[in-house]
C-alpha cells in the first residue's frame, strides 16, 4: 500500500495545519465547549514534555479524575463524550491560546502550559515526523529543519504558538512551566503544581511520584501497558511507544550544524522580540 498523500493527513484550519485526525467539523465547533469551572487544562506546544506533565499531574490526585484525549482530537462527537464525564477532567491540548474554547477563558479554569527550548522540540518532531504514519514523509533532518522554522509543520509556528500563552503568563490561572525545568528540579515543578491545584501533598509523597514518573518508569510503563488506541494525550499519535525517545536537554547539538544554528539563533532573536523571556 502506497504512503498516504499529505493532503489526507493534514488539513489547514485558521491558516495552521492540523492533521485531518482532528475534524473540521469539531475544529470549528469548538468555540461551543461548555467548559467546567474544575476544569484543567494542559497546554502545549508538541513535543514539550506533554506526556510527562500529564503523568506528574494524574498522580498528584487522590480524587477521581479523568485524563481525557487532546479536546482538538477526533470526530464531531468529541464534545459529546467529554460532556459525558462526570468525574473533573483533565484535558490536554495542543491549541494556540488564541484558538481555545472561550468557556475555558470565561470561567476562569486553570491551565498549565509547558513550554521547551525550541531547538530540542524540533529535533524530537523531526524524530516523530520519522516514525509517525499519521504525519507526513520527511526525508532529512536539513528539510524538516526549514518547514519548522517555516512554521509549515502540525501546529504550526513554534514561535506564534509561544508568544500566543506567553501573553497569559501572568493571568491568575495559567501556571507556566519548561520541560528543562523539570528536569533540573522536578521535585520544586511537582511542588509549584501542587500548589497551583490546591492540592495538599507532603514531601514523601512528592518524591515518590518524581521517582514514577522518571523516563526509565514512565518509558517501561509503556511498553509493559497494551496500547489502548483512544488514551492519548497527543492529538498526533495514540501509539505512546513513540513517545518516549531520550527524554534529554540538548540533543539539538547532536543534529543541528554551525550553519543551522546560526539561522535559528537570528530567527529566533526576530521573532522573540515581543517576548518578555
Ligand atoms: P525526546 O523526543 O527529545 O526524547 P510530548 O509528550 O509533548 O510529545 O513530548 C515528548 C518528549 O518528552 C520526548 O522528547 C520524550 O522523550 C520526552 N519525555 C517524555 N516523558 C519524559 C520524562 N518522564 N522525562 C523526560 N522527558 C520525557
Amino acid at each position: 500500500m502506497s504512503n498516504p498523500s499529505e493532503t489526507e493527513l493534514i488539513h489547514m484550519f485558521k491558516g495552521i495545519p492540523f492533521t485531518t485526525r482532528s475534524s473540521l467539523e469539531l475544529l470549528k465547533s469548538l468555540d461551543t465547549f461548555d467548559a467546567r469551572e474544575d476544569d484543567v487544562l494542559l497546554g502545549s506546544y508538541p513535543k514539550s514534555g506533554t506526556h510527562w506533565l500529564a503523568g506528574v499531574i494524574t498522580k498528584l490526585y487522590n480524587t477521581p479524575i479523568t485524563l481525557t484525549s487532546p479536546i482538538e482530537f477526533g470526530d464531531v462527537s468529541k464534545l459529546e463524550e467529554l460532556n459525558k464525564l462526570s468525574s473533573k477532567r483533565i484535558i490536554p491540548t495542543h491549541l494556540d491560546y488564541n484558538m481555545l474554547p472561550s468557556n475555558f477563558k470565561n470561567k476562569n479554569c486553570k491551565m498549565i502550559y509547558i513550554s521547551r527550548n525550541p531547538k530540542d522540540t524540533a529535533v524530537s518532531m523531526y524524530h516523530y515526523y520519522k516514525e509517525n504514519p499519521h504525519l507526513p514523509t520527511v526525508d532529512t533532518w536539513t528539510a524538516f529543519f526549514d518547514l519548522f522554522l517555516e512554521g509549515d509543520v502540525v501546529c504550526g509556528s513554534w514561535f506564534d504558538h509561544f508568544l500566543s500563552w506567553e501573553e497569559h503568563k501572568n493571568d491568575k490561572n495559567i501556571l507556566f512551566l519548561f520541560y528543562e525545568d523539570m528536569k533540573k528540579d522536578l521535585p520544586k515543578t511537582v511542588k509549584e503544581i501542587s500548589v497551583f491545584l490546591d492540592i495538599d501533598i507532603s514531601d514523601d509523597d512528592i518524591q515518590d511520584i518524581c521517582k514514577k514518573s522518571s523516563f526509565s518508569e514512565m518509558k517501561n510503563d509503556t511498553e509493559k501497558e497494551n496500547s489502548d488506541p483512544s488514551h492519548t494525550v497527543c492529538a498526533l499519535t495514540s501509539n505512546r511507544k513513540l513517545i518516549f525517545r531520550k527524554g534529554t536537554v540538548g540533543d539539538w547539538k547532536n543534529h543541528f550544524t554551525p550553519k543551522q544554528n546560526l539561522k535559528f539563533e537570528e530567527i529566533f532573536n526576530e521573532k522573540m522580540k515581543l517576548s518578555k523571556m
